[in-house]
C-alpha cells in the first residue's frame, strides 16, 4: 500500500520587533551611506530586539500561529527550531521555546544550517509527517542576528536584522497539496567564508577570543555572493524541472532574503516576473533562519497566498548549505 500521506503548512505566524534600525541610522556607527547599503543590498531598514533572546522572537510568532489555526501548544507533537543564534549552546532553544509556550507534550530540537536552516528544518519535518508517525510539527525560523553583530564592521552590521516565524506542519486534508518536493546541498569547503569563530570547542570563549572579535560574524561577502548567486538559482532550476514546472506555473518564488540581487538573479533563471517574488528585505534585512517563514506569514496574513498555488522557496547560506522546496499551498 503506497504511503498516502502528504505533509501540508497548515499555518503561520511571525514576529518582528518594533525597534528599527535605518540606514541612516547605521552611518552614525560606521563608515558607509544608505545609497551604498540600498543599491547593492536592496535593505533600508532592519529590526533589533533590544531585550531578550531568540525564544522571545519565536514565542509570539506561535502564539499568532496556534491562534490561526485555532489550537493551543498542549496539540503539538514536535518542535524544530532552525536558528544560529540558539538562547544558549544548551539546552536546545526548541526545549525554551516548549516551556515558554506550554507545548507539554511535544518533543524538539534545533537545527543548526543557518540561513537555510528553515528549508532543512521544513524539509525533516514534512518526513516526520508524512511517515505517520506525527501530526503536528512546529517549524521555527528565528535569530537574534543583533546578538552575534560587530557594529563597527560595515561589511556585516548593515546586512542583518532580527525576526521569528513559524509554519505548522499537518497531514494533508488533500494529498495533492503540500510539501511536494525537496532538495538539499551543503558543501563544508564553503566554511572559510562566513562563520563565527568563537565560543565552541575550537575556540572556547577566552579574553584572547573576545579581543579577537571572534564572538562576532565574519562574512567574506564578495566570495559568498558568487557561489550564492549560481547556487540558490540552480537549485530552484533544478526543482522546477524536476517537477515539470516553467516559470508561468510557479505562483510565488519565496527566497532567502541575503541581497536583492541574489533574488532579482534567481527571479530571472526561473523565469518569474518580479511580481511572483516576495521581497521584503528592504524592511527587516538578511533575519538568517527567519526570513522565508516570514514572508510566508506575511503574505498569508495580507491575503496574497491562495490554496492551491505552487511556491517555490529557496535559500543559500553559511556552511556552504543551500536547498530548495516545492509547495503546493493548502488552505
Ligand atoms: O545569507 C547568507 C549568505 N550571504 C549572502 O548571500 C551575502 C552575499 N554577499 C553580498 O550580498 C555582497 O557581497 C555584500 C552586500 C556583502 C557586499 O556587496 P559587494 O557588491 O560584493 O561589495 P564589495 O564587498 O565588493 O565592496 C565594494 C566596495 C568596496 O570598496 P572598494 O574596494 O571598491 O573601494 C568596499 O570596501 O564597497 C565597499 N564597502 C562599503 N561601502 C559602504 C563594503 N561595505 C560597505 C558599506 N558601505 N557597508
Amino acid at each position: 500500500m503506497p504511503n498516502t500521506i502528504r505533509a501540508a503548512i497548515t499555518a503561520v505566524g511571525h514576529y518582528v520587533p518594533d525597534t528599527v534600525m535605518t540606514n541612516h541610522d547605521l552611518e552614525k556607527l560606521v563608515e558607509t551611506n544608505d545609497e551604498w547599503i540600498r543599491t547593492r543590498t536592496g535593505i533600508s531598514e532592519r529590526r533589533i530586539l533590544k531585550q531578550g533572546a531568540t525564544s522571545d522572537l519565536a514565542v509570539p510568532a506561535v502564539q499568532m500561529l496556534l491562534k490561526n489555526r485555532g489550537i493551543t501548544a498542549e496539540e503539538l507533537d514536535v518542535i524544530i527550531f532552525a536558528t544560529v543564534t540558539p538562547d544558549m549552546f544548551f539546552p536546545a532553544t526548541a526545549c525554551v521555546l516548549q516551556e515558554k509556550i506550554g507545548a507539554k507534550k511535544a518533543w524538539g530540537f534545533d537545527i543548526s544550517a543557518a540561513c537555510s536552516g528553515f528549508v532543512y528544518a521544513l524539509s525533516l519535518g514534512s518526513q516526520l509527517v508524512q511517515t505517520g508517525a506525527y501530526k503536528k510539527v512546529l517549524v521555527v525560523g528565528a535569530d537574534k542576528m543583533s546578538s552575534i553583530l560587530d557594529y563597527t564592521d560595515r561589511n556585516t552590521c548593515i546586512l542583518f536584522g532580527d525576526a521569528g516565524a513559524a509554519v505548522l506542519l499537518e497531514p494533508s486534508a488533500d494529498p495533492s497539496l503540500g510539501i511536494i518536493d525537496h532538495k538539499l546541498y551543503s558543501d563544508g569547503s564553503g566554511g572559510d567564508y562566513l562563520y563565527m569563530k568563537g565560543g565552541g570547542s575550537l575556540n572556547p570563549p577566552s579574553a584572547d577570543t573576545i579581543a579577537n572579535k571572534m564572538h562576532y560574524i565574519y562574512q567574506d561577502g564578495k566570495s559568498v555572493f558568487k557561489v550564492a548567486v549560481v547556487g540558490m538559482a540552480d537549485v530552484s532550476a533544478e526543482i522546477m524541472a524536476r517537477n515539470g514546472l516553467t516559470g508561468a506555473d510557479v505562483d510565488w518564488l519565496v527566497p532567502h532574503q541575503a541581497n536583492l540581487r541574489i533574488i532579482d538573479a534567481t527571479a530571472d533563471r526561473m523565469g518569474l516576473d518580479k511580481s511572483k517574488v516576495m521581497i521584503n528585505i528592504g524592511r527587516y534585512g538578511n533575519t538568517t533562519a527567519a526570513t522565508i517563514p516570514l514572508c510566508l506569514s506575511e503574505w498569508w496574513h495580507e491575503g496574497k497566498i491562495k490554496k492551491g498555488q505552487n511556491l517555490v522557496l529557496a535559500s543559500f547560506g553559511a556552511g556552504f548549505t543551500w536547498g530548495a522546496v516545492y509547495v503546493k499551498w493548502a488552505y
